[in-house]
C-alpha cells in the first residue's frame, strides 16, 4: 500500500506543478482573470479556475481511473458535498481566488487525497511564490518543502502571530463575529494579526513556524484537506473553534502549534458560530 500511496502522491505533486505553470501564465492574461461571481458579489471565479480543476480531473481520471473528486468548481451551488469511505481527491483549484484576480501573491493548488474519510496526503503548492508542500501520513514526521522550515515552538500567544481570514459572507451579523473574536485576539495582545488570502497557504504558515495559529468560520473542505496533514505532520495541531476534534466537513477549523491552541480556541469562543452560520458540507 506504501508504494501505491506514494506513486499517487507522486502523481498529486506532478499535476499540481503543472497546473500552477497554467495559473502563473493566466496572471499574464486579463481575459483567463475574468471575474464571475458565486453566492455573492465577493465571491469570485475565474475561468482558470474551472480550467485548473478541469484539468487536474482530467490528468488524475488518465491514471487513476475508478477514485473519486470532490472539487470546488465541480460541486454545484447547494449541492450536498459527500466524502465518501471510497479514494477521493479532494481539489482546490485555485485557493485564493481573490488574490488571484488581483495579482496579490499568495495563490495556492491545493490537492488533499482521502481513503476511508482520512485524509492519506496533502500537496499544496504556492505556485507565485514557487513553493511546494507536502506531506503524508507516517509514523515519523513526514513535511517536506523547498525552503527552510522551522515549527513554531512558541508557547505565550502573547509572543504570536494568528492568522485569519474575513471569507465572503458579509452578513452583518456574521462580520460581527468575526470582528468580536479579531478584538479578542488583538487584546490578548499578540504580536500580529495575519491572512494571506488563502487557507491553505495560511496552513502552511503554521507547518513552517512563521505564524503560530490559523483559524477560520466558512471554509470548506477543499480550503484545508491539503493543509490539515501538512500541519498535523510538522507537529501542529487541529481543534475545532469551539475546542474538541476537528471535522473537515464542518467549515470551521484552528490549525495552531500546541503551545497556544488552548488560548486561541478561548479567545475565539465570542465567534461560537451556530451551524447555522456554516452548514456542514455534509
Ligand atoms: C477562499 C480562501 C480564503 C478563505 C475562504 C476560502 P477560494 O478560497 O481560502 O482565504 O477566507 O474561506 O473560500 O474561494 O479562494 O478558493
Ligand atoms: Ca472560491
Ligand atoms: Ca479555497
Ligand atoms: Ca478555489
Amino acid at each position: 500500500m506504501d508504494d501505491v500511496l506514494q506513486n499517487i502522491m507522486d502523481h498529486a505533486v506532478a499535476v499540481a506543478r503543472e497546473a500552477g505553470q497554467v495559473v502563473r501564465e493566466a496572471l499574464c492574461d486579463e481575459k483567463q482573470r475574468d471575474v464571475m461571481t458565486k453566492s455573492s458579489t465577493v465571491d469570485l471565479v475565474t475561468q482558470t479556475d474551472q480550467r485548473v480543476e478541469h484539468l487536474i480531473i482530467q490528468s488524475v481520471k488518465k491514471k487513476f481511473p475508478t477514485h473519486r473528486f470532490i472539487g470546488e468548481e465541480s460541486v454545484a451551488a447547494g449541492e450536498a458535498c459527500v466524502l465518501t469511505d471510497d479514494p477521493t481527491w479532494i481539489i482546490d483549484p485555485i485557493d485564493g481566488t481573490t488574490n488571484f484576480v488581483h495579482s496579490f501573491p499568495f495563490v495556492a493548488v491545493s490537492i488533499g487525497f482521502s481513503v476511508d474519510k482520512k485524509i492519506q496526503f496533502g500537496v499544496v503548492y504556492s505556485c507565485l511564490e514557487d513553493k511546494m508542500f507536502t506531506a503524508r501520513r507516517v509514523k515519523e514526521h513526514s513535511v517536506t518543502e523547498n525552503h527552510l522550515m522551522l515549527f513554531s515552538s512558541i508557547s505565550d500567544v502573547r509572543r504570536s502571530i494568528i492568522a485569519t481570514e474575513f471569507g465572503s459572507n458579509r452578513e452583518t451579523e456574521t462580520v460581527e463575529k468575526i470582528f468580536s473574536s479579531l478584538r479578542n485576539i488583538l487584546n490578548i495582545p499578540v504580536h500580529g494579526v495575519r491572512g494571506a488570502g488563502t487557507a491553505a497557504v495560511n496552513m502552511c504558515l503554521v507547518a513552517s513556524g512563521c505564524v503560530e495559529a490559523y483559524y477560520e468560520v466558512g471554509v470548506h473542505v477543499w480550503d484545508v484537506a491539503a493543509g490539515s496533514v501538512i500541519v498535523e505532520e510538522a507537529g501542529g495541531v487541529l481543534m475545532d473553534v469551539e475546542g474538541g476534534p476537528v471535522d473537515l466537513m464542518s467549515r470551521r477549523i484552528v490549525a495552531a502549534n500546541n503551545g497556544t491552541v488552548a488560548h486561541i480556541v478561548k479567545e475565539i469562543d465570542a465567534f461560537s458560530p451556530t451551524r447555522d452560520d456554516a452548514p456542514p458540507t455534509q
